[in-house]
C-alpha cells in the first residue's frame, strides 16, 4: 500500500486527476469504479478541469458502489441521482455508460446479481475510487461483512445511518438497507484508491491499515490488495503509529522515471 499524507484531500485530487487522465487519455474506454460522498469530491472537482482542458470521457463507463434500498432513483438524496450530480454531468461522461445499483428494483438480489454481471461484461474496474465509513465499511460493507463478498443486499449500521442522516429531515427518513458491491467484487479492481480526511475517520483509517484484517473493520481487506493508494489528511491519519514513515517513504520515492 501506497499511504499519503497530505494537507488537504484538495492536493491529492490535483496529483490523481492528472494520473487518471494519463490513464484515460491511454485507454479511453477505462472503467471507473464511483463512490460516493464527501471525500472524493476533490478528485471528480480536479478531474473537471482537464475535462475542460479537452479531456474527452465519453467512452468512459463507471459503475457506483452502493445505492440505498426505499427511495427511488429520481429522488435527489439517491446515490443514482448523486452520481448524475456529482460526476456524470460534470465529466460529461455518457449516462448509458454509467450504472448504479437499482435500490428500487422488484428483487433487489436479482438487481445485484445484475450489477455483478454488467461489472464482468465490461471487463471489469480498472480503477475504484473509495472513502471509508467512521465504522470502516467501504462501499456500504459494514463491520461483519465477509471480505470474499459480491454484490448482494445489506442492513445498514446505526452509525452509517447517523453519518448519513445529514442528507436527510429526520434520522428515520434514512434507509435502513442498501445495494451494495461487495468486499470481494471491490477487490477485483485493478487499482483501488481511498481517500478519507477529518477526525472521524482517524480510528477507521488505523484500524483499516494498521489493524488485522478483519470483517471488524471491512476496509482493512484492502491490504490483501496489491495497488492500494491510500490518500489521508493529517486528522484522518491521527491514529496511525507508522505516520512517520509514511512520510519518510513518500519523500524518499525512487525515482522510475528514467
Ligand atoms: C457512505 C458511502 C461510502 C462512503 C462513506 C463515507 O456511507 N456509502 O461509499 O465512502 O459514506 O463518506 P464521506 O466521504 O462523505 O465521509
Amino acid at each position: 500500500m501506497e499511504i499519503i499524507i497530505v494537507e488537504s484531500l484538495e492536493e491529492a485530487g490535483e496529483v490523481e486527476a492528472k494520473r487518471l487522465a494519463r490513464i484515460i487519455n491511454e485507454n479511453p474506454e477505462t472503467v471507473l469504479g464511483l463512490a460516493t460522498g464527501s471525500s472524493p469530491l476533490p478528485l471528480y472537482q480536479a478531474m473537471e478541469r482537464y475535462v475542460s482542458g479537452g479531456l474527452n470521457m465519453r467512452n468512459v463507463s463507471g459503475f457506483a458502489l452502493d445505492e440505498y434500498i426505499g427511495i427511488a432513483a429520481s429522488d435527489e438524496r439517491s446515490y443514482t441521482a448523486t452520481i448524475e450530480r456529482e460526476v456524470t454531468g460534470p465529466l460529461g461522461l455518457n449516462p448509458e455508460l454509467v450504472h448504479v445499483p437499482e435500490g428500487d428494483a422488484a428483487d433487489p438480489q436479482q438487481a445485484a446479481d445484475r450489477y455483478e454481471a454488467a461489472i464482468k461484461s465490461a471487463g471489469g474496474v480498472d480503477v475504484q475510487i473509495l472513502g471509508i465509513g467512521s465504522d470502516g465499511h467501504l462501499g456500504f460493507n459494514e463491520p461483519g461483512s465477509s471480505l470474499a463478498s459480491r454484490t448482494r443486499i445489506k442492513t445498514l449500521s446505526q452509525l452509517t445511518r447517523e453519518d448519513n442522516a445529514r442528507f436527510f429531515s429526520t434520522l428515520d427518513e434514512v434507509p435502513r438497507h442498501c445495494i451494495t458491491q461487495g468486499l470481494g467484487t471491490i477487490m477485483d479492481a485493478r487499482q483501488l484508491l481511498l481517500f478519507a480526511q477529518g477526525a472521524t475517520k482517524a480510528e477507521a483509517i488505523a484500524a483499516a491499515l494498521e489493524g488485522p484484517v478483519s470483517s471488524r473493520c471491512p476496509a482493512s481487506v484492502i491490504q490483501l490488495h496489491p495497488s492500494v493508494t491510500v490518500y489521508v489528511d493529517n486528522s484522518a491519519a491521527a491514529g496511525l503509529e507508522l505516520a512517520d514513515f509514511y512520510k519518510y517513504i513518500h519523500r524518499n520515492k525512487p525515482d522510475q522515471s528514467s
